[in-house]
């Protein structure tokens, strides 16, 4: 089994119930996609997404989930809960989440168990800052994050890892294809020595991808597919981001 190519949208918190009419050429452009396509909208926004997409192929996830099952965590949202909605994947460990909220890595490896239990598939972000690349630290930051992020019962079917390099998203700046394509060959290494099914792990690129640049990144050894903010807000921008990828 070769890994299987998403294009994942992130809508971050950004959206409202008129947002949802960019779904519909989003989903027609995933209907006989080879690739899968998912939508990660804010919570409030999956049930209405949902009903809009009825049967599409199109995907949805959560962009967060608790480590527990339910409990007293105000203002947290359980994989089960997601589940439930209809979600199929929720993001873990996105750079904003670390750096808003504290997630360390163990945190983000306990997050993806429960997603796991729950029967969702975890896309687990690794991803160096600005000065930690200028300190020639990128691959030790991103071995450190692997090892710490994922946990042991990650498979190719349950998991999926995005490298998103923190001073690339949102600021139009990507790394050069060299560095996409060393990251990426570390993160298969990583996956390849510790899972039996590791060489079929879906792994993503993040960070100021666009339909200028999509088809370049996708040609990048080991690159299955794009973790997309801004550009998956319209899909004017996404669907030829999907385009390029299937
Ligand atoms: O989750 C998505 C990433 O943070 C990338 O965001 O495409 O707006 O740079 P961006």
């Amino acid at each position: 089994m070769a890994p299987r190519k998403l294009a994942a949208g992130n809508w971050k918190m950004n959206g409202d119930l008129a947002a949802l009419d960019q779904l519909d050429d989003m989903a027609a452009a995933a209907e006989g996609a080879t690739c899968d396509v998912l939508i990660c909208p804010p919570a409030l926004l999956i049930h209405p997404m949902m009903a809009r997409i009825g049967a599409s192929d199109l995907l949805v996830g959560g962009q967060d989930c608790h480590h527990a099952d339910k409990g007293a965590h105000t203002g947290d949202i359980a994989a089960l809960q997601l589940r439930d909605a209809g979600a199929t994947h929720v993001i873990l460990g996105h750079s904003e989440r670390r750096a808003d909220h504290g997630e360390t890595d163990a945190m983000v490896r306990a997050k993806a168990q429960a997603a796991h239990a729950a029967g969702l598939t975890a896309i687990i972000c690794v991803g160096e800052t600005e000065a930690e690349r200028d300190a020639d630290r990128t691959l030790d930051v991103i071995a450190t994050q692997l090892a710490g992020s994922v946990p042991d019962g990650a498979n190719a079917r349950n998991t999926v890892l995005a490298y998103e390099p923190v001073w690339a998203i949102g600021t139009g700046r990507t790394p050069t294809l060299d560095q996409i394509a060393q990251v990426h060959a570390l993160m298969r290494d990583h996956l390849s020595a510790r899972l039996s099914d590791g060489a079929d792990v879906a792994l993503l690129y993040g960070g100021s991808v666009k339909p200028a640049n999509a088809a370049e990144i996708f040609a990048i050894a080991h690159v299955n597919g794009a973790l997309v903010g801004g550009a998956s807000l319209k899909a004017a921008d996404f669907v030829p981001i999907i385009m390029a990828l299937d």
